[in-house]
């Protein structure tokens, strides 16, 4: 693909972004990982098609929808596996992604492109003669408050919708968005630490033991010496009642076991929040109770939690909320009575037939 092609398809691919949040006021409180507007492509697949949402502290959510939704993608936008296209994620009130100046009028407001629009528009309200040497200051100063306000709510409509920032910005916007980054950035491998995964095919390394794979990685990010990690390893070890298999390597494990055990592991790292996706769909059904009640156990002691996964069962009996996915929007979202029992959305009663 030549770098022409690239701009062509870009423009092509974005020509329906529409952003709607404007300047976020993220106080955080409460909220543990916050989705804004999160779009996320690959190649020309539209996965995620700007999806908002905000994950409380304590709160389960429950994430559903059929296959090809999003709803891993989602769900490694998160902890950032995955950087999305366009759009921001959130974590106690720090931003992990680069700031996506779409979401905020004050650094949009900043933007070569956005001065040079208004100027445009202030100019068509000018007679002929007038036009020609105009700066942007001097034009402002020409136009009174109210219809500079619709003349700026216009632009950035046209700036939003049409993907129109470019490479060029200028010092001013680079600026804003610094000052953004310094405000609320954060070290992203800092940051992610805090957001424990768990995925359908466990993901043990073969090649160590089991209690090597619950220490390796918050030993070597330093998190924790290796005595400290070593001793709570243990201890969940213990709770998950596989203490006896520390030294055993993960094939000697049943499918239950070694997910439990990558359980175990996101929690040697004391996560703040836990995602997992579909944690028990690789295993045989008589090993998916005793990860779904170590789950469950996680969800009691108030734990926060996202949980991608195909038991409707399970979701309603642990979730606070439910999300529904389907081609990359959240299509409807409620408490599981509501969702399950009186879902509105089409899609969904058609998804509910079939799974229930
Ligand atoms: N790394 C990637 N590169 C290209 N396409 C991808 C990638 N990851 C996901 N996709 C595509 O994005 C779409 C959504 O995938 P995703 O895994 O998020 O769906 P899902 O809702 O989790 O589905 P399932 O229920 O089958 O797990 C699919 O069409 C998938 O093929
Ligand atoms: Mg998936």
């Amino acid at each position: 693909m030549t770098e022409d092609n690239k701009n062509d398809f870009k423009d092509d691919c974005c020509k329906n972004l529409v952003y709607v949040s404007e300047d976020i006021v993220n106080t955080g409180i409460g909220v543990v990982i916050d989705v804004q507007n999160v779009y996320k492509y690959f190649g020309q697949l539209k996965v995620l098609n700007g999806i908002s949402c905000a994950i409380k502290k304590g709160e389960k959510v429950a994430v559903i929808g059929p296959s090809g939704s999003g709803k891993s993608t989602l769900l490694r936008c998160m902890n950032l596996l995955e950087e999305p296209t366009y759009g921001e994620v959130w974590l106690d009130a720090s931003i992990m992604t680069p700031v996506d100046p779409y979401l905020h009028k004050s650094i949009l407001v900043k933007s070569n492109t956005y001065k040079r629009l208004m100027i445009e528009e202030i100019k068509s309200m000018l007679g002929k003669g007038e036009k020609d040497k105009l700066k942007y200051d001097d034009a402002i100063r020409l136009v009174d408050g109210d219809t500079l306000e619709n003349m700026s709510d216009k632009v950035l409509k046209q700036i939003k919708s049409g993907d129109r920032l470019k490479k060029r910005e200028g010092i001013e916007f680079v600026k804003a968005v610094k000052a953004y980054k310094d405000r609320y950035g954060v070290n992203i491998n800092k940051a992610r630490q805090r957001v424990g995964m768990v995925f359908q095919h466990f993901n043990l390394f073969n090649n160590l033991t089991i209690l090597q794979n619950m220490i390796l990685s918050p030993v070597q990010l330093k998190l924790k010496s290796k005595e400290d990690a070593t001793y709570k390893a243990l201890k969940l070890l213990e709770r998950i009642g596989l203490l006896d298999k520390k030294d055993e390597y993960p094939s000697k494990l049943s499918g239950g076991q070694k997910q439990r055990v990558a359980i175990a592991r996101a929690l040697v790292m004391d996560p703040e929040v836990m995602l997992f996706d579909e944690p028990t769909s690789a295993l045989d059904p008589e090993m998916v109770g005793e990860v779904l009640s170590l789950i469950k156990d996680l969800a009691d002691e108030g734990m926060t939690m996202v949980i991608v996964t195909h038991e409707m069962g399970f979701a309603k009996e642990v979730a606070n909320r439910v999300l529904f996915l389907d081609g990359g929007n959240i299509v409807e979202e409620n408490t599981p009575e509501e969702l399950f029992n009186s879902p509105k959305n089409e899609r969904l009663k058609d998804f509910l037939s079939k799974v229930l």
